[in-house]
């Protein structure tokens, strides 16, 4: 970690950008919090202080989510689908011009490589708001035959928004899952206040100057910073709030779940997961091996749908074990701004504990790590790529989400079976299948209780394909048309025409 020749030097815009004293935006300007609190943001790689920025709190909420409601009955509605649409287009060429930028200020926030926020982060953030662009214009209802004896009606469908969206999201990706929430309630026509999460607020701050500059209405879009238990537990609760959409921790989706019942506003979650990585004897292993060390290693597993657990045919298990170690130890890890860097840090000191915890519980129930196992390093929040084996199913490591670089590998024999295994998990986001066998293939994929099953491939993304869980994963999906339904009511008009 000491070599810094690929340093990256950090852009003279994110350099002011960072360093400038930052604003949340409500009702149209850069405001401070109303207490006049701020809280620090955290270089991961050094765990030095990277800016300081407003703590909103209720007062805070209240506000945006006033001018939410004013922007929703007033000037938002006045912006046709296709201005809508433009709208939410010149967001994403705004993301596009400022990309370089935007991968610089995800990876000194959240830790992640700027190489990969460029080519991943960033331009899914950018594509998303293309595609949800192009929805704005094709929200549309039905006609609907009515069987009433005699006849004499007409009868058709209404989508209208939802109205004031509350939307509160994680630091794993931190201006992608802005994009993800914001895209589909503007493309309706929602007005939305976005709560960020407290250790990686800065691209989202970033991407509240760039929508004032492609000109949303005063209190459209709102972003606050501040902390879960405060500005979260408030917008989840706020009884002027229509919908909240919430993507973190499944104990907090069901907190939300509770403050949302005070007025049975629409809740839609995107939770945990402890995802299946199945791999048959028949896979191809040049590319199963790499792609279930993939599954697990992208974004220091930090990943809500990680392939956390790796289910091998007992007589191609020691090689794909070894594979993945192999794999794993060749990873660099490092600062996120350095381009040689393959894996930065975890995001926080919490996070880094929270991972080292399940491996000292790991070891001590008996599981054995073939490659990582602990912490590197003394600064920053670094932790090896580790593969455990030795995992029974009662142990924490086997059922509960680590989120972070830590892979069980668990051999199986009989693979009419696996399947089983597969789905003892309260978790239901996502599954990987590695054969060469396309029966065996569609199998799975039919018998897998998950929201999104990889066959041969793993973390594959598109603004087009629906994203969310089965069971404790959550409730709906993101991206896609189908995100479209949890911000939209459907409206039965029925006219008595004769
Ligand atoms: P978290 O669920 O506490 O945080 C996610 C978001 O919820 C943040 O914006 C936070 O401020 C907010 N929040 C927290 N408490 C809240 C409350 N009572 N009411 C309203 N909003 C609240 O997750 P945390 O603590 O950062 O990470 C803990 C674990 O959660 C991770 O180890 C991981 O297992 C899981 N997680 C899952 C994610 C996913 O993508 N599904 C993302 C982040 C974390
Ligand atoms: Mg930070």
């Amino acid at each position: 970690m000491e070599e810094n020749s690929t340093l990256v030097e950090t852009l003279p815009s994110v350099r002011g950008f960072i360093s400038r004293r930052h604003k949340m935006l409500i009702d149209g300007k850069m405001v401070d919090a109303a207490s006049g609190k701020t809280f620090a943001s955290y270089n991961p790689a050094t765990g030095e202080v990277l800016a300081q920025v407003p703590e909103g709190d209720k007062e805070d909420i209240d506000r945006a989510v006033s001018a939410a409601r004013r922007a929703f009955e007033g000037s938002w509605r006045k912006f046709t689908p296709s201005q809508r649409g433009q709208l939410l287009w010149k967001i994403s060429e705004l993301i596009e011009r400022h990309a370089d930028e935007f991968a610089q200020i995800e990876s000194l926030d959240n830790g992640k490589p700027v190489a990969v926020a460029r080519v991943a982060d960033v331009p899914l953030a950018a594509d998303l708001f293309r595609y949800m662009a192009g929805w704005a214009t094709k929200i549309e209802g039905n006609t609907i035959p009515l069987s009433i004896p005699g006849g004499g009606y007409f009868a058709y469908t209404l989508r209208e928004p939802v109205g004031v969206a509350g939307q509160i999201i994680p630091w794993n990706f931190p201006l992608l899952m802005a994009a993800w929430k914001l895209g589909p309630a503007l493309a309706v026509g929602c007005t939305v206040v976005l709560k960020v999460a407290e250790q990686t607020p800065l691209s989202a701050l970033r991407l509240a100057e760039l929508i004032q500059e492609a000109g949303f209405p005063a209190g459209v879009v709102n972003v606050v910073t501040g902390f879960g238990e405060t500005a979260g537990a408030a917008l989840a609760a706020h009884p002027a709030v229509d919908k909240i959409a919430f993507t973190g921790s499944t104990e907090v989706g069901k907190l939300i779940v509770q403050a949302a019942a005070g007025n049975l506003k629409k809740v839609s979650l995107e939770l945990g997961g402890k995802s299946p990585n199945v791999v048959f004897k028949d896979a191809d292993l040049e590319t199963a091996i790499p792609g279930a060390a993939n599954a697990i290693f992208f974004n220091h597993g930090q990943c809500c749908c990680a392939g956390s657990r790796l289910y091998v045919e007992k007589d191609v298990f020691d090689q794909v074990v070894q594979g993945v170690a192999e794999q794993g130890k060749q990873i660099k890890l490092g600062p996120g701004m350095d381009l040689s860097t393959q894996m930065g840090p975890l995001v926080s000191t919490e996070q880094l504990d929270r991972v080292c915890g399940y491996l000292q519980s790991g070891r001590q129930e008996g599981a054995k790590a073939v490659i990582g196992g602990g912490r590197v390093g003394d600064r920053g929040y670094f932790v090896a790529p580790t593969v455990l084996t030795d995992v029974k199913p009662d142990m924490k490591v086997y059922q509960e989400e680590i989120f972070g670089p830590v892979v069980a590998a668990i051999p199986f024999s009989d693979p009419n079976e696996v399947e089983a295994a597969a789905n003892q998990t309260i978790y239901g986001l996502a599954a990987g299948v590695w054969t060469r066998d396309i029966g065996k293939a569609h199998s799975m994929a039919e018998k897998l209780r998950a929201g999104t099953v990889w066959i041969n491939c793993y973390n594959v993304f598109d603004a087009a394909l629906p994203f969310g869980g089965y069971k404790q994963s959550g409730w709906g999906r993101e991206m896609g048309h189908e995100v479209l339904e949890n911000y939209t009511e459907t409206k039965s008009v029925c006219v008595r025409i004769r």
